[in-house]
């Protein structure tokens, strides 16, 4: 399996590796060990649909030398796009998002088999739990009701439907038993949670069971702004083992781009709700995702979302070069703007993001805080974690040989990452975890 995508993509994969090996397959960690290729694709942008592009290139080499079968699944598949990429690269599996349970039935034929079906069963499914992970995902919803104008997602994941209450407090049951130190609750927009299901309870509500689980530390992500109500701020602060830690896409910080981005917010209205939060949580960790150079964005415009970034002070920032997607609304009705005048106002926005995230994580040295520390680093000196407020925190090897929560006096910060020594063991585990960042790169094998 080659994961590209979204934190909810490898979720997916997990879903569907999770069926192959009930199948009797085993998964192999290189194309060349393998017999069954598949790809999870991401459509967001044109990035990765190039991507998907050279990846299966070089698998379609692969099917004529070796007679390797290919898959296609998740966003792209769910295209036209995608399919006529999976036609020209000879893929002879292809399973939209809605689908992915299909896979059985796919390799039963050996031959070719689509389905872009959104089928129930994924809902209802409940995930085995993933076995050596420290942080644990669980989707507890899945599509998009709102209507970026930029966003392909909707088509790609169709509308909203959470998942049962039950369901997910029983996968989150075989998460904590698997030893999982933290859950990443996911959706679309994860705080949209049951808005679609009358008599389902309101995300809050959710969280505070989810909290009430035991597991030591709960995250969530994405979560859409107009959608962030009072009643989850409270909850968040409320509940101990709930990260104070909010990621909160913005997008723009004017007001007419906003307007045509189809966001259904003003700035002034965003920063109050930011407002609201630090009221409630003065030690709350914000993030956000920004478009760069939107169809139709001024210097004027641009200078506005340079105003806003500076009004919230962000802890850290994704931002995007805005990618004209074919088939949503803002690529048939606006003009793309150069490709040059993007680029610049990126590396500005960039250098922005770099003093504020300097300025915030120089503020935390000579404060302690809980780290889920994961495993080596990149320099085998330290050990990497991620801190409850999702920095990456690097502690000295030797202080930390053993995967779990250790409390940490941050001794020194760059915009990027944390670095401190440890003060206090809190808890182990007993195996050993799956190493970070690691890109998912098994590959099935049904031989
Ligand atoms: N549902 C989340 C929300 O509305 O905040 C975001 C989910 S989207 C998959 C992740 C991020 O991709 C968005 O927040 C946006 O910044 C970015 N994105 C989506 N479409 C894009 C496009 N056409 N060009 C550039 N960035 C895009
Ligand atoms: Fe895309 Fe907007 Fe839906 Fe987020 S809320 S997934 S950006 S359409
Ligand atoms: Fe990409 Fe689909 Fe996620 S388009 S960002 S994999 S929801």
């Amino acid at each position: 399996m080659i994961t590209h995508g979204c934190q909810m993509n490898e979720y997916d994969s997990h879903l569907v590796e999770s069926q192959l090996v009930a199948l009797g397959a085993e998964m192999v960690r290189s194309v060349d060990e393998a017999d069954f290729v598949l790809v999870n694709t991401c459509a967001v942008r044109g990035k990765p649909v190039d991507k998907v592009k050279s990846v299966f290139g070089d698998l379609r080499k692969l099917k004529h030398s070796k007679g390797l079968m290919l898959g296609m699944m998740g966003c792209l598949a769910q295209l036209e796009e995608g399919q006529q990429i999976a036609k020209k690269y000879e893929v002879d599996v292809l399973l939209g998002p809605g689908a992915l349970l299909d896979i059985g039935r796919a390799l039963e034929g050996n031959g070719k088999f689509w389905n872009l079906a959104f089928k129930d069963d994924i809902n209802s499914f409940i995930a085995p739990p993933p076995q050596g992970r420290l942080s644990a995902m669980l989707t507890i919803q899945r599509g998009c009701d709102h209507h970026c104008t930029y966003c392909i997602v909707p088509q790609t994941r169709g509308p909203q439907v959470s998942r049962d209450p039950d369901d997910i407090l029983k996968e989150l049951e075989g998460i904590v038993a698997a030893g999982s130190l933290e859950v990443n609750l996911l959706g679309q927009n994860v705080n949209s949670y049951g808005l679609d299901r009358a008599g389902f309870p309101s995300f809050a509500e959710l969280l505070r069971r989810v909290g009430r689980s035991g597991i030591p530390r709960v995250k969530f992500t994405t979560s859409h702004p107009m959608d962030f109500t009072d009643e989850i701020i409270d909850v968040i602060a409320q509940t101990a083992n709930v990260c104070k830690y909010i990621h909160l896409p913005v997008q723009s910080g004017s007001d007419r781009v906003l307007k045509r981005m189809g966001r259904e917010y003003t700035a002034q209205w965003y920063l109050e709700r930011i407002e609201r939060m630090r009221s409630v949580m003065p030690e709350v960790f914000i993030t956000t995702d920004l478009i760069v150079g939107f169809a139709g964005e001024t210097e004027s415009d641009f200078q506005q979302t340079l105003e806003l970034y500076d009004a919230v002070g962000y802890d850290q920032a994704y931002m995007y070069l805005y990618s004209a997607r074919p088939g949503t609304p803002s690529y048939a009705h606006f003009d793309d703007l150069p490709k040059e005048v993007k680029v610049e106002r990126l590396q500005r926005l960039i250098e922005r993001q770099k003093h504020w995230s300097q300025l915030k994580n120089t503020a935390l040295v000579g404060k302690e805080f809980e780290v889920l520390m994961r495993g080596p680093a990149y320099e085998p000196s330290f050990m990497e974690g991620h801190s409850s407020g999702h920095h990456t925190v690097l502690l000295p090897a030797g202080q930390a040989p053993i995967a779990g929560i250790y409390k940490a006096k941050i001794t020194h910060a760059t915009p990027h990452m944390l670095f401190g020594e440890v003060t206090q063991t809190v808890r182990q585990v007993s195996f050993a975890p799956m190493q970070p960042f690691s890109p998912v790169t098994s590959s099935a094998s049904m031989g």
